[in-house]
């Protein structure tokens, strides 16, 4: 019995030394493939006929015979990838030599992209308005008559609602329930801010695009991004604004370009003051782009006690500031850009300068 044992173990012996043999005379990837069918195939290979014996012995040998076809079949599959690799090597060598490749020749461009001359101004923002303590608080695009309008102090029919040429998404000026708006200022995020912050005090900017139903020109364009600024908590003044404001425009155009507060009027803030930086192209001296030498970029104020109080803050206790700014406006001043419509018409020969 044992003897058969072992007859069987040596011609797994056998075929794996035979195997060997012929692998080693394998010289180019097609022979390694024939090889892989003649010798590791699972249909005729020598192998896999010895592993289909197995039924075939007595109950005692099956566990070594088992075992040891395993191991042979491992040590082939680990030759055949061995003499693979080696293959590959070689053939790369020749190729090398033969002058089929040439390593000093250049590569092929990366096609690199860059981030739009909008979002870069955004992000630079709000680096600076995180450094001073101004956390980005995102709100809606589609808003409703509601807080686009009626919680900032702006009832139905307010002539004030001249200010922003609206978007109507369902309903309209009429601020019947249920209008929706595509927001025209990001100043609803005020409120919607507030309301989930009340009684806390609250430090963020809200981001984001806006809509207005304008005529486009140089200037003016349909849609813009605008950066909301909110301060409220107690003892908030309007040298605190104007700390700020000073302090943004400083970090954002450096410290001798000037700018100028003037007063001015919002329904939800009061005081109010707009802040113009002087013109890139004409600086200062007027031209068509800025008409007076100035650039306006943002209005801003204390916040109105009924918004205060519609944000669920007793304007008794609490004070704030706010403003909205434009950097679309702030990127043209900084890189003196003169056409507004550059920024959403995707020409990359403007794209590309930033
Ligand atoms: N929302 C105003 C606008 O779009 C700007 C503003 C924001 C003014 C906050 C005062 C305070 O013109």
């Amino acid at each position: 019995m044992a003897e058969t044992g072992s007859l069987e173990l040596e011609r797994l012996g056998r075929i794996e030394s035979e195997a060997l043999e012929a692998l080693a005379a394998v010289d180019s990837t097609t022979a390694l493939e024939a090889w892989k069918v003649a010798h590791l195939g699972r249909k005729s290979s020598p192998l896999a006929s010895a592993l289909d014996s197995l039924g075939t012995l007595p109950k005692e040998q099956r566990p070594a015979f088992g075992k040891r076809g395993n191991e042979v079949k491992r040590a082939l599959e680990a030759a055949f990838d061995a003499r693979a690799e080696a293959l590959r090597q070689a053939e790369l060598e020749r190729e090398l030599t033969a002058g089929a490749f040439d390593v000093t020749q250049p590569g092929r461009p990366v096609v690199r992209g860059g981030l739009h001359p909008a979002r870069r101004m955004l992000r630079e923002i709000f680096a600076v308005c995180a450094e001073m303590g101004f956390q980005v608080y995102r709100s809606r695009d589609v808003e409703s008559d509601e807080y686009n309008f009626q919680l900032l102090n702006i009832p139905p029919h307010h002539p004030a609602r001249d200010m922003w040429s609206t978007f109507y998404i369902q309903g309209d000026e009429r601020a019947a329930e249920g209008t929706l708006v595509l927001r025209t200022h990001t100043s609803p995020g005020q409120v919607r801010a507030m309301r989930e912050m009340a009684p806390n005090p609250i430090r963020i900017i809200v981001p984001g695009m806006v809509y207005r139903y304008e005529q486009v020109s140089a200037r003016k364009e349909i849609q813009f991004h605008q950066v909301e600024g909110l301060a409220v908590g107690r003892n908030i003044r309007m040298t605190d604004l104007n700390g700020t404001l000073v302090e943004f425009t400083r970090r954002i155009f450096g410290a001798e370009r000037p700018y100028r507060l003037r007063c001015s009027h919002f329904p939800f803030t009061e005081p109010s003051v707009e802040m113009d930086i002087e013109c890139a192209v004409c600086h200062g001296a007027g031209c068509s782009i800025c008409g007076s030498g100035w650039l306006e970029i943002l209005g801003a104020g204390m916040v109105h006690p009924t918004v205060l109080r519609n944000g669920g803050y007793d304007p008794n206790t609490f004070s704030g500031f706010a403003w909205g700014m434009g950097p679309e406006r702030i990127a043209m001043l900084k890189y003196g850009i003169t056409d507004i419509r550059d920024f959403w018409a995707n020409d990359l020969r403007f794209l590309e300068q930033f």
